[in-house]
């Protein structure tokens, strides 16, 4: 069986790999990070996926172990073994700032390797033009061939959720368009060793990179727009999700829920792609920015609501006591990229707060976090409930035996019964 190259080797690369592996194709996949890399070649991953009863350290495990995954930080080793290049490499956010050198970074060291015949797949999710304007020119350069006839290049956008992702390879229809028709034919081939769903063939690279990123950012509009439903229905004392439930039995309805604000990269980013190509046109894209902004806000005024309740009782942000049980960007998540439970544990910081966070789920040392749920409560007039994590107990009835008499809890989730919390002398807050 054929091998392919997978460059990036993290939420979506690790599980690509591994997946075309399963269907018995021999993945070389390339990571710039050593110590990363060498943690793979022990079967060591921080990525929590799981396919058909198996976790995927250990079908990292078992792909290694049939030759099947070839971890290494080398991209001549990879290109010297295949003509199949799939690129997973994003582009990192720093203060708004695109980290567009990373990306373009991880092409050039494809382009050195580069030979007649390679097919080059980018499934990274890049700003508009992205493939045509900045991927096309740098393989050219680096490698001296000429694209479409000497090297075949395409684009097809990564749709996966994590936690899903094996799953999803397989069961998400995807779209792909070539800088040619062969390099569509031969991306939609290597597309189709895994997915057995739809693969819509686009006539355009830019269709199917700008689809992505409206692809996210209309999540990102639909959220922030239950988010201002939440902030009306707190002032009218009136129940969000109850309403929300009511108007999705409408046949063309479907608002989503409302939160602490918006993490990840997928949807945070994508609008921030798609103004590095409108600002250059001056395009006001109002709405999206809108979005963004509301979103963005949330974690702020989630402790705006927490501390207009703790002066009620005669507390202060200062001074009080902070737990947030889960802090991963979204549920069930190992990841913490853009968390709005993060972004909430600085505001908190920066206004004097003390803080403890306690999420099974992120590895690593990090200041603030604690190794058991009782430390993290130990003392707290503030338990925060930001996202919903499986393996998180919720048991207020233990916790009470931690927190402060009249502890507040902001339950984003609604993980917990309002009545019983007030039973035990909570304060309940929910979205
Ligand atoms: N995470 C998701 O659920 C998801 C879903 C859809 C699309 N995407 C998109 O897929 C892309 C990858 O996302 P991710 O979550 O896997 O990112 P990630 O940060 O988890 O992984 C990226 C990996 O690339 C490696 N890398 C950086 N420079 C490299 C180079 N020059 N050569 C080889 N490897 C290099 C990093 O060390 C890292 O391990 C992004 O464009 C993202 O927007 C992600």
């Amino acid at each position: 069986m054929d091998s392919i190259a997978v460059f990036g080797l993290g939420f979506v690369g690790l599980p690509l790999s591994l997946t075309y592996a399963m269907y018995g194709v021999r993945v070389y996949g390339v990571d710039i990070n050593k110590e990363y890399v060498e943690k793979l070649k022990n079967y060591q991953t921080h990525i929590l996926e799981n396919y058909n009863g198996k976790t995927i350290q250990e079908i990292l495990k078992e792909s290694i172990q049939k030759g099947l995954f070839i971890p290494t930080t080398s991209a001549k080793e990879a290109l010297e073994n295949t003509d199949k290049i799939i690129v997973t490499v994003g582009i990192p956010i720093k203060n708004g700032i695109l980290q567009k050198e990373v990306f373009n970074a991880a092409i050039k060291s494809i382009g050195k390797y580069l030979k007649n015949g390679d097919l080059v797949l980018i499934r990274s999710t890049v700003p508009p033009g992205t493939t045509r304007e900045t991927v096309l020119p740098i393989l050219e350069k680096e490698s001296g061939l000429k694209c479409s006839k000497d090297f075949y290049l395409a684009y097809s956008s990564e749709r996966i959720a994590e936690g899903k992702a094996f799953e999803e390879f397989q069961t998400m229809p995807v779209a792909v368009a070539g800088i040619d028709k062969e390099s569509r034919k031969k991306a939609y081939e290597l597309l189709k060793i895994i997915n057995k769903e739809e693969i819509i063939l686009a006539s355009e690279p830019e269709v199917v990179e700008i689809s992505k990123l409206i692809e996210n950012s209309s999540r990102d509009v639909d959220i922030a727009l239950s988010n201002e439903l939440a902030d009306l229905t707190d002032k009218l004392n009136v129940d969000a999700t109850e309403i929300i439930k009511v108007a999705n039995t409408h046949k063309r309805v479907h608002l989503l829920s409302p939160g602490i604000g918006v993490g990840g990269h997928c949807i945070p980013y994508a609008s921030l792609y798609i103004f590095d190509k409108t600002d250059k046109m001056k395009l006001p894209m109002t709405l999206l920015h809108t979005a963004r902004e509301i979103n963005e806000n949330r974690p702020k005024e989630v402790l705006h609501t927490i501390e207009t309740v703790l002066n009620r009782i005669n507390k202060k942000v200062e001074h009080s006591k902070f737990a947030i049980i889960g802090v991963a960007m979204k549920n069930n998540s190992s990841d913490i990229s853009e968390s709005p439970a993060m972004r909430l544990k600085d505001i908190i910081l920066q206004n004097g707060g003390d803080v403890s966070w306690f999420d099974p789920n992120i590895n690593g040392n990090f200041p603030l976090k604690k190794d058991s749920i009782e430390e993290a409560l130990k003392g707290a007039d503030v338990i925060v409930i930001p996202i919903k994590q499986d393996n998180i107990k919720v048991d207020i009835d233990q916790w009470k035996e931690f927190t402060q008499k009249n502890a507040i809890i902001f339950d984003a989730q609604k993980l917990i019964n309002k009545d019983k919390a007030e039973e035990l002398g909570f304060v309940y807050l929910g979205i």
